[in-house]
């Protein structure tokens, strides 16, 4: 079986671990979060960080931090993993869902200038910006502060599936996810890094209960149990002496990917980006041209063994979000009736990735 995406545990995982068992420091506080949080604000350039319990958790309080009421309106990638949606639903507030860009496959800001120029901010109650930067690629972050600013919205960036790209450093707040499948894990966990130091204060207070006094119980708002154990953040620590090297294979073996499947009729290569993480690499299957969709050849890499997964169903179209107000919609319905993720683990060895490539060039018409 050649999986998807399947986490890379070889470095100090266990030796970090077995240091919280034997110390007793296994809960949700300990030196591996202050450590895990020191390290994911320097490495992605930001002045604090607070782990979270899981990625969605981290999208959750980065907006009620940043302000968002119910009832206000908030604009987010239709072609992503549901998360963002639900976290802005937690909140109270409302998705607007903004197509992908054909050319980058992530959130259209163009669709979003358009929007807001014609009286969609007023319209809508739009109070943020949350862009996805999906499966590893950066989205034109500067083109869309510049807009943020000029209609005074906050940008809130979830760059779950980017860590190691040149991502969350220039929104307001920014999270990160380490569930199983992402470039680093904990098993499961989050993290939330902004400069703004209330923000962090007030991230770090919902995430633990809202709890207002060192010793005695007493809870001063509605807080949440969010916040990462130690155990998880050890694993973390490992994980993150590893991140520079997970990236140079993940890059290269983009680059092998798209060399290979670059002259095969019917198939179009993810959008390069050298400073992607290429967290999933991602093709799109032309049926009339390659003679087969991309369900059907889904079907015959599975045959052989081989896991590669469709993208998302576009937000709009999720049973949840069928009522929410969407901005275009038609290029995350295309990629999502075409676009297949290839395996995509750091592991991948180069005859299973050989492997993979021969599938699809022999299915081809
Ligand atoms: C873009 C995106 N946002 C949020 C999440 C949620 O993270 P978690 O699973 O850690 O809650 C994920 C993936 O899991 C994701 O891909």
């Amino acid at each position: 079986m050649i999986p998807l995406s399947v986490p890379e545990i070889r470095g100090q995982e266990w030796e970090y671990i077995k240091d919280c068992l034997d110390t007793g420091w296994v809960s949700s506080v300990g030196s591996y979060v202050t450590r895990f949080e020191r390290e994911c604000a320097t490495r992605v350039g930001r002045k604090y960080a607070v782990a979270t319990v899981n990625g969605t958790a981290a999208l959750h309080i980065a907006l009620l931090v940043a302000g968002i009421q119910p009832g206000d309106g908030v604009l987010v990638s239709d072609l992503t993993f549901i998360a963002p949606a639900n976290a802005i639903r937690y909140a109270g507030a409302n998705p607007v869902l903004v197509d992908a860009a054909p050319h980058d496959w992530q959130i259209d800001v163009n669709r979003i200038r358009d929007f807001l120029r014609r009286g969609g901010r007023e319209r809508h109650n739009i109070k943020a910006i949350l862009p996805v930067d999906i499966l590893g690629h950066p989205v034109d972050m500067p083109a869309l502060i510049e807009l943020a600013r000029e209609f005074d919205l906050i940008v809130i960036e979830d760059a779950s599936e980017a860590l190691g790209a040149p991502v969350g450093r220039l929104s307001d707040i920014a999270c990160f996810s380490f569930n199983g499948n992402k470039i680093i894990t904990t098993g499961g966990g989050g993290m939330i890094v902004t400069d703004r130091e209330d923000w962090a204060e007030h991230a770090r207070h919902l995430t633990t209960q809202a709890k207002s006094d060192a010793i005695e119980c007493v809870h001063d708002e509605i807080g949440f149990n969010y916040r990462m154990t130690n155990v998880a953040a050890a694993m973390g620590c490992a994980q993150m002496e590893m991140l520079d090297e997970f990236l140079a294979i993940k890059r290269a073996n983009a680059a092998t990917y798209t060399k290979a499947l670059n002259g095969i009729p019917g198939i179009t290569t993810m959008p390069a980006s050298p400073c992607s993480s290429y967290w999933l690499y991602t093709i799109l299957i032309d049926e009339n041209e390659y003679g087969m969709s991309s369900r059907d050849l889904l079907a015959n890499l599975a045959d052989t063994d081989i896991q590669a997964r469709p993208l998302w169903q576009p937000i709009h179209k999720s049973i949840p979000y069928q009522d929410a107000h969407v901005l275009g919609g038609q290029v995350a319905e295309r990629l999502y009736r075409d676009a297949l993720s290839l395996p995509s683990s750091v592991g991948l060895k180069p005859d299973e990735l050989s492997q993979v490539v021969e599938v699809i060039a022999r299915a081809c018409r």
